[in-house]
């Protein structure tokens, strides 16, 4: 199974994807951690990447869809994954096509999680996550069970992302209109978009999602 997860910052795409890891061992590729990632350890990439991150614009298509296609390869290829932040521009859509069919894989579901934009800075800026694990975590909406130790790992320490302040946030959701919701139309002449409300509970949101998947998860 070959899904992507589309949606503006802070839809709860890596919130859902982490569901699916759990409950159905896909695995979850997300672009966004890749690159964290990369300028955490201060490789090439990572260096040119942060000051582009840090003002919430695109990373070049070259870099994610290059970090896409080694990720994939290093996986088998009957494992399913769920696309977290790819793509999210029109060349990335087309690189992604390349990518998965030269590997035998085809697109199953493109599940599009609408919000209300409001919303979403109320919750990018109360996210936090676990600095051991990566659990996500949210001020008012998904508390530890136990305050200051992760559910996952039990870790005490957390940290917030440095563009998750709502000025970044805003130029975040542009980037958004104008880049990504663009491609959509792409998948909808496939006959591959499923909506589902994103404004709901996590656990409805991933009922919904679950439906959708069918007996193919
Ligand atoms: P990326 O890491 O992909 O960030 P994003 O798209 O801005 O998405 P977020 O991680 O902010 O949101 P999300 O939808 O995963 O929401 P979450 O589940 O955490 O990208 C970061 C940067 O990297 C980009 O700006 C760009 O520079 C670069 N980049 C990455 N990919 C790229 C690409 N392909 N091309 C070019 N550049 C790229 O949820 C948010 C919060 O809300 C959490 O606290 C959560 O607990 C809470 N929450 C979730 N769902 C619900 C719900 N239903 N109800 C209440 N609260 C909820
Ligand atoms: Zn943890």
């Amino acid at each position: 199974l070959n899904i992507i997860l589309l949606g503006p910052p802070g839809a709860g795409k890596g919130t859902q994807a982490s569901r699916l890891v759990e409950e159905h061992g896909m695995v979850q590729l997300s672009t966004g951690d890749m690159l964290r990632a990369a300028v955490k350890a201060g490789t090439p990439i990572g260096l040119q990447a942060k000051a582009v991150m840090d003002a919430g614009e695109l990373v070049s298509d070259e870099i994610v869809s290059g970090l896409i296609g080694e990720r994939l390869d290093e996986l088998g290829n009957e494992t399913s994954v769920i696309f977290d932040g790819y793509p999210r521009t029109a060349a990335q859509a087309e690189a992604l096509d390349g990518i998965l069919s030269a590997r035998g894989r085809k697109l199953d579901h493109v599940i599009e999680l609408v919000v209300d934009e409001d919303a979403l800075v109320d919750r990018i800026t109360g996210r936090f996550s676990c600095a051991n694990c990566g659990e996500g975590y949210h001020d008012r909406y998904k508390l530890p069970k136990v305050e200051g130790t992760c559910d996952v790992c039990g870790n005490h320490d957390f940290k917030r992302r440095p563009d998750d302040n709502e000025e970044t946030v805003r130029t975040r959701m542009a980037e958004y209109r104008a880049k990504t919701e663009p491609i959509l139309p792409i998948y909808e002449a496939r006959g591959i978009v499923s909506k589902v409300d994103g404004m709901a509970a996590i656990d409805a949101v991933n009922d919904a999602i679950e439906a959708i998947l069918g007996s193919d998860a």
